[in-house]
């Protein structure tokens, strides 16, 4: 497909055939994901493949009772490898430096005294992986195939379901398959309502 085609047709679909991913269709969407760009380089994800039945069912209740997620062929598992805690790292810790040029001192230094370090570093270590996703999902689309992300989703669940070592959390479901639905024509927001020019002073 054209390029623009796919990003154009894509869609959020949450009702699948039986039909299996043939292997080198979903080779090819984790190859999509796998050369996505990230912060620094790191490449800090993993991409889980839920093909078992009994797991996805199990996954239904962790992500509010999307029960939708079952009838995917394939759930993958969008997981983000945690970086180190930005509460202990060294003063010139480029995450650290990073982050603190982004938002401001007094975030981190409040997000430091947060007693769940666990849920501060999946907080802040999340974003990576989306754009990985997305490739993912638009490489599905141009198969054929279709998905829906997920992110109602409770992470530490998961995490359990999944056995991930303490480092890495699942942060996102993506269940894909061919499509059982066409869904009903969506509203986008004009190009004029989301696109300013130079200052917010153009709109
Ligand atoms: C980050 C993200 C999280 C989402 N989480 C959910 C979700 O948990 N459950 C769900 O049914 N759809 C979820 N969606 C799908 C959106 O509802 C959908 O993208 C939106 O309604 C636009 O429809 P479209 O994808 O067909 O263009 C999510 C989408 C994004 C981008």
């Amino acid at each position: 497909m054209e390029f623009m085609d796919v990003i154009r047709k894509r869609r959020s679909v949450r009702r699948f055939k039986p039909d299996p991913i043939p292997e080198d269709v979903l080779e090819q969407i984790l190859e999509a994901g796998r050369i996505a760009p990230s912060g620094m380089h790191l490449q800090n994800w993993y991409f889980g493949l839920i093909t078992n039945d009994d797991l996805k069912r199990r996954m239904i209740d962790i992500a509010g009772g999307q029960d939708w997620i079952a009838t995917a062929p394939v759930v993958l598992a969008i997981c983000a490898i945690l970086v180190g805690d930005l509460k202990d790292a060294a003063e010139d810790d480029k995450n650290l430096l990073g982050n603190r040029f982004r938002y401001g001192e007094g975030l981190i230094d409040y997000l430091n005294a947060c007693p769940d370090r666990k849920a501060m570093r999946v907080f802040s270590d999340c974003n990576d992986v989306l754009i990985a996703g997305q490739q993912m999902l638009l490489a599905a689309e141009n198969f054929g195939l279709r998905g829906c992300w997920i992110a109602y989703l409770d992470i530490a669940r998961a995490g359990d379901l999944l056995e991930l070592p303490d480092d890495i959390a699942c942060t996102f479901l993506l269940p894909i398959g061919y499509p059982d639905e066409e869904p009903e024509p969506i509203e986008r927001k004009r190009r004029d309502e989301v696109v300013f020019h130079n200052t917010w002073r153009s709109r």
